[in-house]
């Protein structure tokens, strides 16, 4: 059997090479599309990096796939339909990064609302003459609503540390958690709208599906506080990003942290990197030594028990086995 790995991963292959003969993608950019396109007839299994389009295309090119492994909690990358269709299973790496991700955002939601990259900058810059009543003000955290967009384990994870700093945290999802998830989380539930209007922090932690997509666009800045901080550690396009820099320009929020961009990596010339109330992160949510040795064994265990013809253990298209 053959496996594609499409990036160097933190972890050691011999478990793979024990089955399979592996070839790993040596370079730091990722494959090009049509070089997996080319590669993918040959092979009977292939782990996956949310780099990577996964499209109906090369799902169809993969007659021999007998799984699909990425090592990344999200899919949009990947056409699951059309997988599905195939009868190929897709792994993912639940679980495994929530914390990482969930610490990711309060980094993020610290250093907007405490000005610390600004800081940075300032202090670098040689500009720290002296003590200032009024240099770097920033938002408290003590008493303030914390937002939170989608309440799954990430999100669920952000309400648990809020506890620490006393807020007051509200959350909206397209589902309402049960009345025990939502008592144990000290957490309630609004509209996105009310949400919006009542937040001096918006968390956001839903997947990237067609109706997450520019989820946030004039409207809903329109919707939220001029003091009002915005933190994205999901996926770039939830938030259209003229529609952010607007907001960030004109004051419509005050600041805001992200993780994730459209497109990523963001284009140098984006004008959102000449804004001084804008932190830019390089989708590092789960960048931790121990998260990504986690989700490399996650992939890894997927992708053997599909080349053994056995049930994934964590599979995002379960229907494949009906
Ligand atoms: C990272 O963004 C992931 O989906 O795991």
């Amino acid at each position: 059997m053959k496996i594609l790995v499409t990036r160097n991963l933190p972890i050691d292959l011999s478990d793979l090479a024990q089955v399979a003969e592996v070839e790993v993608w040596p370079e730091r950019q990722p494959p090009a599309y049509e070089w997996l396109l080319e590669k993918v007839p040959e092979i009977d299994g292939l782990l996956c990096l949310l780099t990577d389009r996964i499209d109906r295309t090369l799902l169809e090119a993969g007659q021999r796939l007998k799984a699909v492994s990425q090592m990344a909690v999200g899919y949009d990358n990947i056409e699951i339909a059309a997988a599905t269709a195939r009868g190929i299973p897709v792994g993912h790496t639940p679980g495994v990064l929530t914390e990482a991700t969930a610490d990711l955002t309060w980094a993020l939601l610290l250093s907007a609302s405490r000005r610390i990259v600004e800081g940075d900058r300032f202090t670098r810059s040689g500009q720290w003459q002296t003590w200032e009543p009024d240099l770097l003000l920033g938002a408290d955290l003590t008493g303030a609503t914390l937002g939170i967009v989608g309440l799954g384990r990430i999100g669920q994870a952000v309400a648990r540390r809020a506890r620490g700093f006393d807020m007051r945290v509200i959350y909206t999802s397209r589902q309402r958690c049960d009345l025990e998830v939502e008592q144990a989380l000290g957490v309630e539930y609004r509209s996105l709208e009310q949400l919006l209007s009542t937040s001096d922090f918006v968390t956001i932690h839903t997947a990237l599906t067609s109706e997450t997509h520019y989820l946030f666009g004039d409207r809903q800045f329109q919707q939220m506080q001029p003091t009002a901080i915005l933190i994205n550690t999901a996926r770039g396009s939830i938030v259209e990003p003229a529609a952010l820099y607007r907001a960030l320009q004109t004051g419509q929020i005050a600041a805001a942290a992200i993780d994730v961009t459209e497109p990523e990596p963001i284009p140098m010339d984006s004008p959102l990197l000449t804004l001084e109330n804008l932190i830019v992160t390089p989708h590092i949510g789960s960048a931790s030594v121990k998260t990504r040795r986690k989700m490399a064994e996650m992939a890894i265990a997927n992708l053997l028990a599909g080349l053994r013809g056995e049930r994934l253990p964590h599979v995002v298209n379960p229907e494949v086995y009906s």
